[in-house]
Formats: structure tokens, sequence, C-alpha cells
């Protein structure tokens, strides 16, 4: 049968390069987009449509009209944002959560991809190789949310067979879109700053370890577990990802080895305390083991690529 996709906040970090991977493997026409706007970035060559998911008629309107059978939910406030206007937040990260659960549990759809976070983690959780089953005490509106999500996805797959599957992401960096109001932001930015001006301004403090993944890999692990048979996805919570973990000082030793004289200077803001209650590091035994997760970028790789790609389209802008 063939597949039908929809991607719910298709506009933004994770969603402008997932449709593009999605509809190499699919075929564009079978890829919706969505979002409350148009990416502002790349050319859209296949549909669209304009949702805001806090409306169930539009998002039912959509599925139906074509003929949807899986969704991927990315729409979300992040970890910074959320903490400004954590009532919305919480609205909006659950009840998107809860109407494409129902909407999979009254079969109108079949699969359902949605993202957890190393944000479900909290200042009380074991902060090295931090493991699957741990204490998880998270203390931002974002975590939280998360955490909450991840108790509805599995009770949704034990009561009602639901296909739901999901992934903790750590931050994530990529070169072809901006990041939208996470604490982890400032290992985009850093690479942008560091070609433009040569040097950074970090709102993290210089020690301040974090998990970290390269797009291509988050994307590889994305529609890897989407793919999976059903039986190798034994958790339906969500699954500890990980690619590298490196503090501010880390990522700008590294730059500075091909931008030489490149700084960095620090002006730890709000977004400290959130990272000073996450982990430094990731244990994802169990992704590798039950479904063949592998990273392919370190550090030095990902900043090789990263740089190689920012500089082309500097110079072709
Ligand atoms: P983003 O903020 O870049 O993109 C979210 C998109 O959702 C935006 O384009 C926004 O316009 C859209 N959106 C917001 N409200 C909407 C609504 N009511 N209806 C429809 N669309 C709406 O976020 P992202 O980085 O692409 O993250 C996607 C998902 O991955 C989120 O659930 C996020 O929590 C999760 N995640 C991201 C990271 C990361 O580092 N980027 C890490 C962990 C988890
Ligand atoms: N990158 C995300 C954030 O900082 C982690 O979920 O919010």
């Amino acid at each position: 049968m063939q597949e039908k996709i929809l991607v719910v906040g298709s506009s933004g970090q994770i969603g402008t390069e997932l449709i593009t991977e999605l509809r190499k493997i699919y075929g564009s026409s079978n890829v919706v987009a969505s979002d409350l706007r148009k990416p502002d970035f790349f050319e859209l060559d296949g549909p669209f449509e304009e949702l805001d998911i806090l409306n169930p008629q539009r998002f039912h309107e959509i599925v139906k009209a074509h003929g949807i059978t899986q969704v991927y939910l990315l729409a979300a406030l992040l970890s910074a944002t959320a903490e400004k206007n954590p009532k919305f937040a919480w609205q909006l990260n659950m009840d998107s959560l809860f109407l494409v659960l129902d909407a999979a549990k009254e079969g109108l759809i079949k699969k359902v991809y949605w993202p957890s976070s190393i944000a479900v983690f909290g200042p009380t959780t074991p902060r090295v190789l931090t493991p699957q089953y741990t204490v998880m005490e998270p203390n931002t509106i974002y975590g939280i949310s998360k955490q909450a999500g991840e108790r509805y996805c599995e009770y949704y797959h034990q009561k009602y067979g639901v296909d739901v599957r999901s992934l903790r992401y750590p931050g994530l960096i990529g070169y072809k879109s901006a990041p939208g109001g996470g604490t982890t932001d400032y290992s985009v930015h850093i690479y942008h700053e560091a070609l433009k001006k040569g040097t950074y301004e970090c709102f993290l403090s210089e020690n301040t370890t974090l998990p970290m993944l390269y797009m291509p890999d988050a994307l590889k692990a994305t529609i890897g577990i989407m793919e999976s048979e059903a039986a190798k996805v034994k958790i339906r919570s969500s699954y500890n990802l990980a690619g590298m973990s490196f503090s501010p000082k880390e990522i700008a030793a590294e730059i500075a080895k091909h931008i030489p004289g490149f700084t960095i200077t620090y002006k730890p803001d709000s977004r400290q305390q959130i990272a000073d209650s996450w982990p430094q590091s990731i244990n994802d035994d169990e992704a590798r083991a039950h479904w063949g997760w592998k990273p392919g970028y370190d550090l030095s790789a990902m900043t090789a690529d990263m740089l190689t790609h920012l500089k082309a389209a500097l110079q072709s802008s």
C-alpha cells in the first residue's frame, strides 16, 4: 500500500530537512508538508497545507483529503520559548499529541512519529551516560510536557495498539535550517558567527557539556525507527539516542582548527539553568540493540561538514 505522510510543523529546524528526505523515499506527492507558515528558505516541491494543529477540524480535513497513513508530529514549543509561555507550551505540546494519538486510535491513520527530548531528564538524573531507564524529574515545562507525552504514547500503544514511535533527541545541529528556541541553539549559531565575524558570544558557560546530534544522523534515526519492523520497536515511550557530547569550549576549539583566530566569549543567560538540569551524555544501548541505531558523525566530522556547506552557501549568496 502506498504510504501518505503528513508532517506537522514542517517549516521548522527538523521539518525543513525531514520533508526533503521523506520525499526522496516516498515521492514528493506522497509527503504533505504542513505548518502555520510556509518555510522561509527551501523550495516546496510537493503539497503544503496551512494547518494550526490546535484546530482538530482542519487536521481531520487534511488527513481525509490526502488519505494520510502516517503523521510526523513536530509542532511544539521548545525549551527556552516554553519557559516564557508555560501555559501555552503545555497546550500546544499536549493537545497536538492527543489529537494525533486519537486519530491513530480511531483508525484514521496507521503510524505516528513524535519526538521527545533529553529534557525529559532533570537535575536528579545521573548526568553521565544517562541510561534509558533512570530517575526522571524534569523541572522545565518543556521537559514535563515531553515526559507526559512519553507516558501517553506508551499508554496508547499498550491500551489501544497505536503504532507510535519516538526518539529522545539531543540538541540537533544542521546547516540547512535555523533552530527554533531551544537551549542547544548556540551549537548552530556558533558556526554561522564564526564564518561571518570570527567571534561568538555564547549564552551558555564554557564547560556546559550537553549531548548533541548532527542532522543527517537525526534524519537517519527518525526514518530508521519509522521503517523498522514493529516487533523491533520494543520501547513505545521514547528511545535514548546519542551522537556526541561537547561543551562550548570544545566546539570553539574544533572550529578554530578550521578558522584560525576564532574567539568565543561567554555570557550565560536563563538558558544556563535549563542546560544545568540536563544530562551531559546519553547511553543509547537499547536503540542500538533493538533496531540497529548507529551514529555516523562525531564533533570533528560534523564541524568539517558544517563549515564546508555554510562557506559554500555564504559564497553563493
Ligand atoms: P522548530 O521550533 O524549529 O519547528 C517547529 C515548527 O512547528 C515551526 O515551523 C512552527 O511554525 C510549527 N508550529 C508551531 N505551532 C504550530 C501549530 N499550532 N500548528 C502547526 N505548526 C506549528 O522545532 P524543531 O527543532 O524542528 O523541533 C521539532 C520537534 O522535535 C519538537 O517536538 C521538538 O521538541 C523536538 N526536538 C527538537 C530538538 C532540536 O534540537 N531541534 C531536540 C529535541 C527535541
Ligand atoms: N534542542 C532542544 C532544546 O534545546 C532539546 O529538546 O530545547
